[in-house]
């Protein structure tokens, strides 16, 4: 396109060449008009330079940290939510099947349920609040706060569909704070150790999973257009790892909808979990709500 200007630009100047302009003259007038073209060109052509959207940042900031942009499918009825699970990730047989294997049963506890602050206030405020249809966690460990939830919709006669993400690693120095949560192998039986205490509870028929990183389980939920009225955020709490899971969640929030999350108080996650809740209540225009030790975020 750039060619076609300079072109244009050269024919200019020849004209100008036989009404007396001097050649030094022409030619720095043909250099000077064929930037000041491409420049044009190029600022009608860079999407950097569009009109910029409610939800994003200010200009100076480079953008793509404020990106996370794949188009979800159009959401489907609450009803399908455990049903495209089961067909996409465990190929149409309930992982609690056979559960568990008779060579994985003497590593684990009939129950060992830990979490932190995970039968806090906020559950149940938010659960009568919102009725939710389905409920998403993100960061599960061994299903504490999901069991808790599954408890309370119980209570309150709600059809309510969890779904846990979480790729049940914990992180690397798991094995040594919590011993009794057997490795085999290299192999840290968090996942079935957390499927033992949903048996346990019989909250099978409630709670669902996706044992992968919260990245793609999300960014997958978002192309098969499953989502929720209720979100709940719990994995990562560095800034990246949580800036990163809200940003994805929030595309999965259904109108009316409500995220929340852990860690909002605490000195540590002032650095991260609080900075990133923060900031994308300021890039979005919303306001943040505390309850208990947890951030809520209402959807617009
Ligand atoms: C604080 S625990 C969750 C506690 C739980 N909500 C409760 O109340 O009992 C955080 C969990 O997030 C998971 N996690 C952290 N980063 C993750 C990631 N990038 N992808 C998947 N899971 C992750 C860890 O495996 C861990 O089980
Ligand atoms: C998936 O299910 C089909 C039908 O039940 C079965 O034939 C196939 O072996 C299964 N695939 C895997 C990887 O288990
Ligand atoms: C387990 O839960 C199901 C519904 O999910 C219920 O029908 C059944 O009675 C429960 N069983 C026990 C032992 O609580």
């Amino acid at each position: 396109m750039k060619t076609d200007y300079v072109a244009a630009a050269s024919k200019l100047a020849s004209t100008f060449h036989r009404r007396g302009f001097t050649k030094p003259t022409g030619y720095f007038f043909i250099l000077v008009l064929a930037y000041y073209l491409g420049y044009l060109s190029a600022l009608t052509k860079n999407p950097s330079t569009k009109t910029l959207n409610h939800n994003q940042p200010p200009q100076s900031a480079d953008i793509d940290h404020y990106q996370f942009q794949t188009q979800c499918a159009n959401p489907v009825p609450y009803q399908l939510a455990r049903k495209i699970i089961l067909n996409r990730v465990f190929n149409d047989t309930s992982p609690y099947m056979n559960f568990p294997q008779p060579h994985i049963e003497p590593f684990l506890r009939h129950k060992r349920i830990k979490g932190w602050g995970s039968t806090g206030a906020v559950f149940e405020n938010l659960i009568r609040k919102v009725k939710p249809k389905v409920i998403i966690e993100i960061g599960t460990f061994l299903g504490a706060s999901a069991i808790h939830m599954a408890e309370l919709t119980r209570q309150l006669g709600l059809d309510t569909q969890i779904l846990c993400i979480d790729d049940f690693r914990g992180w690397p120095d798991l094995p040594s704070k919590f011993k009794d949560i057997k490795m085999v192998n290299g192999d840290t039986m968090l996942l079935y150790q957390f499927m033992q205490n949903v048996v346990y509870v019989n909250a099978t028929e409630k709670v669902m999973f996706l044992p992968y990183s919260t990245q793609s389980a999300l960014e997958n939920l978002c192309q098969w257009g499953v989502f929720g009225d209720l979100i709940e955020v719990d994995a990562g709490h560095d800034f990246h790892s949580a800036w990163s899971d809200i940003n994805r969640a929030y595309k999965l929030l259904r109108p009316g909808g409500v995220i929340f999350g852990h860690d909002y108080f605490t000195v540590a996650d002032n650095r991260g979990v609080r900075r990133a809740v923060n900031m994308f209540a300021r890039v979005n225009g919303l306001r943040v709500k505390a309850d208990g030790q947890h951030w809520v975020l209402e959807s617009r």
